[in-house]
């Protein structure tokens, strides 16, 4: 084993001096307590090592022992359930926040197994070789693979019964005929992305629920989306609604570096929710890693990883997978931390010239991929951007719109009128909306792009039209300008605009989008008709189907939806006096 002696402390990053062949990013072990740490830089004979844990009372003449391996994390069964730290340590079902420095948690937790091979097979890196459920609580069934790095005849494999994560329950000979010993679960080393077969374009839209987004900023699985928003305009309600509600097979929310109050949603009411699909605890198909801001900020530099080599593993079993990361920044913070202490040239805001190919690095894992064993596998990706007093242009979020293909910019002016969701129409992106215009066809919707497009069109009109009407009032606008802004307003109110909090509208399925979307489109549609021939603004502001498509969204549920047939008769109705009625005025 390597050994090296410490000589510098500062913080998170220390130097020692060795003679041994140490590799970067190997995992080592500092000092008696065997702090974690991970080799960061090799210069002549010394090593410099960034620490995750504590190192309180470490000083020089401290030893250092390499672990011989990159720094992994072990991805098994296990993980389903559960809440992790950011080197993906147990921190148990209460969710404490601190392990003792040091600690090495073993999993006690047993799995029933069922094999899905026999001897005499050969298996590749990536192949099911058994099934699991977890013994004595509820949780749904999981695949194990072979690791991806490894492949062999399997001379040996136990009968179904219960085992540990880290029995080995396989035996494979290799090419070589050496013996390969196989457990429910592997390690693996976060910082290498796992391998697939080959990459796929973005697929079919990862479904939120939420109106603005499916409808106007949809995300394909397989995508990347940033949501950008300064402090208290609703990133963290915005991921956490997207992780109870998105169709992903697996959730995994990873807590980066926000205080600990941020994150208490997440531990506090997850754990307690009931997944909307199957009536079965939401909890047993999430993974959450806590890594916050009272934790090491090294950890926090690895947190990322860890989170996004987990969401690969269950893509890897052929799974749809949505990662959530809240809040890169915060990541972003972390790398620049460790960069000062490194004295390294700091780049833009004091962060490293390395910032942006780190992102890069992070959001390029995101995939929709055939995996090694021939699935369809996706990973979504999901991250907050925190940038200081709502600067867009602060390099964080700079850098990360350069990887990213959706842009969900949260609002601080509709944020504080309370207009939630608060993401800015005018402002925010997406990039896979092209290729989803297909599935939304297939849905019903043969329109979606064109309606889309001409929602989009109107919000921008009402943006330019609302700055002429600050100058000259609103009663100067024509008529037909006035009727943009009222169809702005109501797109606004009755589309966007979705109560996290209301039972009935927290979720919007798509065929709800689509009915929301086409009564709008007609009455759209319809007002224009009548403000052509004459009838007054006023008057179509004075009917009442438009109170009724402002509040449509919280009056009619997913399961109700025979009900807007009623609506779009009240709607022709409506307008249908109104011209009987014109022409009567006339
Ligand atoms: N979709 C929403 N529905 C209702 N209230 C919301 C919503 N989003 C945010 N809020 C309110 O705004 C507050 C701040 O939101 P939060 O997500 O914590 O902001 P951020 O993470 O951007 O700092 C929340 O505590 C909540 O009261
Ligand atoms: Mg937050």
């Amino acid at each position: 084993m390597n050994q090296a002696v410490i000589r510098w402390i500062s913080g998170p990053v220390l130097r020692a001096v060795t003679h041994d062949p140490f590799c970067i990013h190997e995992s080592v072990q500092v000092g008696a307590r065997g702090l974690l740490g991970e080799v960061i830089r090799m210069q002549g004979d010394e090593i410099t090592i960034q620490l995750f844990e504590d190192g309180t009372g470490l000083r020089p003449g401290d030893p250092v022992a390499g672990q011989g391996m990159p720094l992994s994390v072990r991805l098994g069964p296990g993980l389903l359930g559960h809440i992790f730290d950011g080197l993906l340590r147990s921190l148990g079902g209460e969710g404490r926040d601190f392990l003792q420095p040091g600690l090495c948690v073993t999993p006690t937790e047993r799995f029933h197994m069922t094999p899905l091979a026999e001897p005499g097979r050969i298996l590749k890196g990536g192949d099911p070789f058994a099934m699991v459920r977890p013994v004595g609580r509820e949780g749904v069934e999981q695949l194990c693979l072979i690791p991806p790095d490894q492949a062999g005849e399997v001379v040996e494999i136990l009968p179904g019964g219960d085992y540990g994560e880290e029995e080995i329950v396989c035996r494979l000979q290799d090419g070589q005929g050496l013996i390969v010993e196989i457990a429910l679960s592997h390690p693996w080393p976060v910082r290498r992305p796992r391998p697939v077969e080959r990459r796929l374009p973005v697929g079919p839209p990862l479904l939120t629920g939420q109106r603005v987004l499916d409808s106007l900023f949809p995300v394909a699985r397989g995508g990347k989306a940033m949501v950008p928003g300064g402090f208290g305009t609703g990133k963290t309600v915005l991921l956490e609604t997207i992780a109870k509600w998105c169709d992903a097979d697996v959730i995994v929310y990873l807590g980066c570096g926000e205080r600990g109050n941020e994150m208490a949603g997440v531990l506090d009411e997850f754990p307690r929710l009931e997944d909307p699909r199957t009536g079965r605890p939401l909890m047993e198909r999430m993974v959450v890693i806590a890594n916050t801001s009272n934790m090491p900020v090294a950890a926090r530099e690895a947190s990322v990883y860890t989170g996004i080599t987990v969401a690969e593993y269950f893509r890897d079993q052929g799974l749809k997978v949505a990662l959530m990361a809240d809040s890169t920044s915060r990541w972003a913070e972390a790398l620049r931390e460790v960069s000062g202490r490194l004295g390294e040239l700091p780049g833009e805001a004091g962060y490293p010239a390395y910032l942006s190919t780190r992102l890069a690095e992070f959001y390029e894992r995101a995939a929709r991929v055939i995996t090694l064993s021939g699935k369809n596998g996706s990973l979504t990706v999901m991250g907050a951007v925190s940038p200081p007093s709502s600067d867009f242009s602060e390099p964080v979020t700079i850098q990360t719109k350069r990887y990213v293909r959706n842009f969900w910019a949260l609002d601080r002016k509709r944020a504080q009128a309370r207009f939630y969701p608060a993401i800015d129409p005018i402002t925010s992106y997406s990039e896979d909306a092209e290729t989803l215009a297909a599935w939304w066809s297939q849905e019903g919707a043969p329109d979606w792009a064109r309606q889309r497009r001409r929602f989009l069109t109107l919000l921008e009109e009402q943006t330019r039209l609302e700055r002429m009407a600050r100058i000259l009032g609103k009663d100067a606008l024509p008529p037909g300008q006035r009727l943009t802004l009222l169809c702005a307003e109501l797109v606004n109110d009755g589309f966007l605009r979705q109560s996290a909090f209301s039972v009935k509208d927290r979720h919007a399925s798509p065929r709800k989008q689509i009915r929301m979307m086409g009564l709008l489109i007609r009455f759209m549609d319809r007002a224009e008709g009548a403000v052509a021939a004459g009838v007054a603004v006023e008057r179509i502001v004075a009917l009442p189907v438009l109170r009724r498509l402002q509040r449509m969204g919280e009056e009619i549920a997913d399961d109700e939806l025979e009900r807007f047939d009623g609506l779009e008769a009240m709607l022709e109705a409506d307008f249908g006096a109104l011209s009987a009625g014109g022409e009567q005025g006339a």
